[in-house]
């Protein structure tokens, strides 16, 4: 079953097109990795699955479909619950995802009553302790009657990911959730997500820069550059037999040295602050296999032996 479909959606900025022409759905159980580096509309996108659209951002076309529903459509209440027992959503910097002036077991309550999955403050705390061990909290009782603030990077992650399950969502997307950790806890807070969404059949839509960090936890990936979709595919085959130039730049920039991984610059040039919608291929400043088409025309996204790809290559 679909759950969510987006269809030609297209989010402006005054300055630059952050989502254009962007297509996908998200079946139950499925899960998907959306890969592009900083800049490339990822956040925008995601964010806009809750219709929310920050800043003067406003979506120009394009329709989103939770479960049959256009979310454009939705009303305050609907919204609501979209956000939270649809869609939980993981932020990037997991303190600012809490409220600094109240304790973390107080949100959990007002949060877990609001959504009416539970009736007491007493049953509240106990799904809460539940849930805490099952993102491997021990102390229970001292982290929920803890501030933020008194909570480390890692522990602020555990619990925001325990909160998001305690409301029981269709889908979790998570916005690069381990960025602003450290790498120990990073494998962790993985580790931790990969074996939830596992054991609850969820649906999940991981948002990362790092194509690595996606291997042996997603199946599809959704390779994104200056807003558009270049390629989309199961995951194994964009990994080891990429079509388009940008995910093949993305993969030779994880260059093994050592045994160690290293980032190198492999794709000359930048990431482009404004994005036109101009009639040529967006990423052709810095494509090695320019060719005199790719300035002349937008290439259409084909497909490919069940794979997607946006070049003129195909
Ligand atoms: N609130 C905002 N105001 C103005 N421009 C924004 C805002 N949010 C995002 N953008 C622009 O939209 C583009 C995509 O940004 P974003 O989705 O944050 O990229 P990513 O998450 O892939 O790093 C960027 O050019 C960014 O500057
Ligand atoms: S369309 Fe042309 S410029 Fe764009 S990725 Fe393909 S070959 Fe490179
Ligand atoms: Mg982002």
């Amino acid at each position: 079953m679909c759950l969510l479909k987006v269809s030609n959606l297209k989010v402006v900025y005054p300055q630059t097109i952050a989502v254009r022409d962007v297509s996908f759905s998200v079946k139950r159980g499925e899960k998907i990795g959306l890969v592009g580096e900083s800049g490339c509309g990822k956040s925008v996108l995601s964010l806009s699955l809750l219709n929310i659209i920050l800043g003067d951002g406003k979506v120009e076309r394009g329709k989103i479909e939770f479960k049959g529903s256009d979310i454009f459509h939705f009303s305050k209440e609907e919204l609501r619950r979209l956000r939270g027992r649809g869609l939980g959503y993981v932020f990037q910097e997991p303190q600012s995802a809490f409220d600094p002036v109240f304790t973390v077991g107080n949100q959990i309550v007002e949060t877990l009553l609001s959504h009416s999955v539970v009736s007491s403050k007493k049953e509240a705390k106990e799904i809460a302790i539940k849930y805490f061990k099952m993102v491997k909290i021990d102390n229970a009782d001292f982290v929920f009657n803890s501030y933020p603030f008194q909570l480390s990077g890692g522990m602020a992650q555990r619990i925001y990911l325990s909160l998001i399950l305690m409301l029981n969502p269709d889908i979790i997307i998570a916005d690069e959730p381990t960025t602003a950790l450290d790498v120990i806890t990073q494998k962790e807070i993985m580790k931790l997500i990969k074996s939830i969404v596992d054991e609850k059949k969820l649906s999940l839509i991981f948002i990362t820069h790092n194509l690595l960090l996606l291997k042996n936890l997603v199946d599809r990936v959704l390779v994104m550059y200056a807003g558009s979709i270049m390629e989309d595919g199961n995951f194994k085959d964009v990994f080891e037999n990429p079509l388009h130039p940008y995910t093949e730049g993305l993969l030779k920039s994880i260059a093994i040295h050592k045994g160690k991984k290293e980032y190198l610059d492999a794709i000359p040039g930048n990431v482009p602050h404004r994005v036109k919608e101009e009639d040529k291929c967006p990423f052709c400043d810095r494509c090695l296999k320019k060719m005199d088409i790719c300035e002349k025309k937008y290439p259409e996204l084909k497909e490919i032996k069940g794979r997607k790809v946006r070049c003129h290559l195909y």
